[in-house]
């Protein structure tokens, strides 16, 4: 491992998950800021928190396959030890996961394995669900599949709507991921094996903190 810990943050849009790594960066370093959509808000963000970042853009390349090969490449190349997807709205594809496979790790914006994809809210709502949240989880070949290694909770009350948990589960997610990534890099929470481990240390302070360790 080298000192400092670097990671690489990956965004497409407003970046607000990335704004918290990047202030909350106490055991770790963001080294750059990838994103595969040249307007994505959280670009200006990460500018004016003087980190680096990388614009690819989708018109630059002949095919979407060659599109997201020069993304994961720019990400390579950043030799970070890890790479957090946050809000990055791509698969990566197979053959990357297997790459950065226990370095690369995304927030998603349910409880999984409930509601992998896209309209959590909308969906936990209909599906009249008492509570919801979010998860972090070290990304696999498949869709919000990969080993879950956090979650933070919320109740779901009877009068929500999907933009009062989005905002919830929203702010939920800037403790939540911080809190992952600082644990990965102080060596507190570790891949092995395709399991989550878990030092002791890493236990106590989730549970002071609220956060759930599924196991
Ligand atoms: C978050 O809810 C994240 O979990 C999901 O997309 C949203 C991105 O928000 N994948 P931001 O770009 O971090 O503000």
């Amino acid at each position: 491992m080298k000192d400092p810990f670097q990671i690489a943050v990956l965004i497409s849009g407003s970046g607000s998950n990335m704004l918290q790594l990047i202030e909350n960066a106490w055991h770790y370093t963001v080294k750059l800021v990838i994103s595969n959509n040249p307007e994505a808000g959280g670009l200006v963000l990460a500018q004016q928190a003087g980190i680096e970042t990388k614009a690819l853009s989708r018109a630059d390349y002949p095919s979407l396959a060659e599109f997201k090969s020069a993304i994961f490449e720019s990400t390579l190349e950043a030799g970070a030890d890890l790479v957090c997807l946050a809000g990055f709205m791509m698969l990566v594809p197979e053959q990357y996961t297997k790459i950065f496979t226990g370095q690369m790790i995304n927030i998603h914006p349910s409880l999984l394995p409930k509601f992998p994809g896209l309209d959590t809210h909308k969906r936990v709502i209909e599906g009249g669900e008492r509570e919801h949240g979010c998860t972090v989880h070290f990304v696999d070949a498949g869709v919000d599949t990969g080993p879950i290694i956090a979650q933070a909770k919320l109740k779901v009350r009877p009068d929500s709507q999907a933009d009062d948990l989005s905002r919830e589960v929203l702010a939920l997610e800037h403790k939540l991921y911080p809190w992952v990534v600082n644990s990965i890099a102080r060596g507190w929470i570790r891949p092995t094996n395709g399991q989550v481990q878990i030092e002791p240390q890493a236990k106590l302070d989730a549970a002071a903190k609220g956060f759930i360790i599924p196991r």
